[in-house]
């Protein structure tokens, strides 16, 4: 019976219940309210890949939206972004031309999204700073604004990071528009924020880890998908599927679609063995759809250290690991770190790692093998 899945495992998509972050979203509409000076006004989200970043910047989205904000929403790509920010931006403005202060003050009275015909023009120049500064200006004598997000930023050119920085640093924080930004990036853009190589201003944005969400969140995003469409779930079964999750926002959508797809009729009760049968399907999907992507990323040290690891049941101790690649332990810790950062691992305690999805293990034994990556010792 697979039939109106409420869960979306899918990226980018916003979950049907976005779990653990209410803490987040209400500092974020306290700065929509209160204005440029709220640390805030400009955020990063950084986390793994699936841990919900995506989710967070729909969300705000969502909450200007409904503050009758405009919004401008780019993915971060090695270059580009300057230009295609500009043109955003002079697209709005040009929906306001011909449009009277009374008609932009309705429609953000309306409550909603202001949306504009886009209009060939050459009234404004193709410059980003003038074009927010002027849409700032317009939006800010109607009482509202307009929120930029951008996407996957640790892919973004540096250069254009720091004039996008730069120019938001002069039209928001120093004089004052209601232009507001957050950003997305994985983890491993904390290397260029602490090294100083991007923009002062993305070291002054807030920073908000987004994580493992807590077993109570995990449950509140399996339960309320699966209430709000009549099913019913016995209690261990969803401590189970709760288990399988680990917090992990992307597979906790997995488990519950596939669990959804297992379940014979989800209104009469979805049962223990069904719940067992989803978390398997979804530990074989989130092989192929997070870890190998992420495998690509890495480079062949990195990998190494994962298949030194293969040989483990359970925990792996650095010491030993360090041992098998026939490095010092410190060399080993840098690598800790780093693949800590890129989500494959998590360490339990400053000397033990372990992978951070059940499968990891498995498909990097696979690869390994594979690629002849050097093996651990026996
Ligand atoms: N707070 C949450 N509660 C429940 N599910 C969530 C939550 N946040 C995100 N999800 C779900 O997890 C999946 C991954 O979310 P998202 O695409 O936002 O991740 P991401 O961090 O942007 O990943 P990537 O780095 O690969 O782009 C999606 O299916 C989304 O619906
Ligand atoms: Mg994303």
């Amino acid at each position: 019976m697979a039939r109106n899945n409420p869960f979306s495992p899918t990226f980018g998509t916003s979950p049907p219940a976005l779990a653990g972050r209410d803490e987040i979203l209400e500092d974020l509409d306290e700065a929509y309210e209160t204005g440029p000076m709220h640390p805030d006004f400009t955020v990063l989200f950084i986390g793994v890949r699936g841990a919900g970043k995506t989710a967070m910047l729909n969300a705000a989205e969502d909450i200007v939206r409904e503050q009758g904000w405009l919004v401008i929403t780019e993915q971060a790509s090695p270059d580009g972004l300057i230009e295609r920010l500009t043109n955003r931006a002079v697209t709005l403005l040009a929906g306001f031309a011909g449009e009277s202060r009374r008609r932009v003050g309705s429609v953000q009275a309306a409550g909603f999204g202001v949306s504009f015909e886009p209009r060939a023009t050459t009234e404004h120049p193709p410059d980003l700073r003038a074009a927010l500064t002027e849409l700032g200006d317009r939006l800010g004598e109607a009482g509202s604004g307009v929120l930029i997000t951008i996407d996957e930023l640790h892919a973004a050119d540096l250069g254009e990071v720091r004039e996008f920085g730069a120019i938001l640093q002069h039209v928001t924080r120093r004089e004052g528009r209601p232009v507001a930004f957050a950003g997305a990036a994985l983890p491993y853009i904390e290397d260029d924020l602490l090294e100083g190589r991007a923009a002062t201003f993305l070291q002054r944005c807030s920073r908000y880890d987004i994580g493992l969400l807590d077993a109570a969140a995990t449950r509140h995003a399996l339960k309320v998908p699966m209430d709000r469409s009549s099913a019913a779930i016995e209690a261990g079964a969803l401590d189970r599927a709760v288990e399988a999750s680990n917090g992990y926002a992307f597979m906790v959508q997995l488990v519950g679609f596939y669990t959804w797809k297992a379940a014979h009729d989800p209104s009469a009760g979805i049962s223990d063995a069904e719940v067992a049968d989803g978390i398997d399907r979804a530990e074989r999907r989130i092989g192929r759809l997070v870890i190998a992507p992420t495998w690509n990323d890495l480079s062949n040290t990195d990998r190494r250290f994962l298949a030194a690891m293969t040989a483990d049941t359970g925990g792996s101790s650095l010491a030993a690991i360090a041992q098998r690649m026939g490095v010092s332990t410190s060399y080993a810790h840098v690598y800790r770190r780093r693949l800590e950062r890129a989500g494959m691992i998590a360490t339990s305690d400053r000397n033990i790692v372990r992978f951070a999805y059940p499968t990891a293990k498995a498909w990097v034994t696979s690869k390994a093998a594979e690629l002849s990556l050097q093996q651990p010792a026996p």
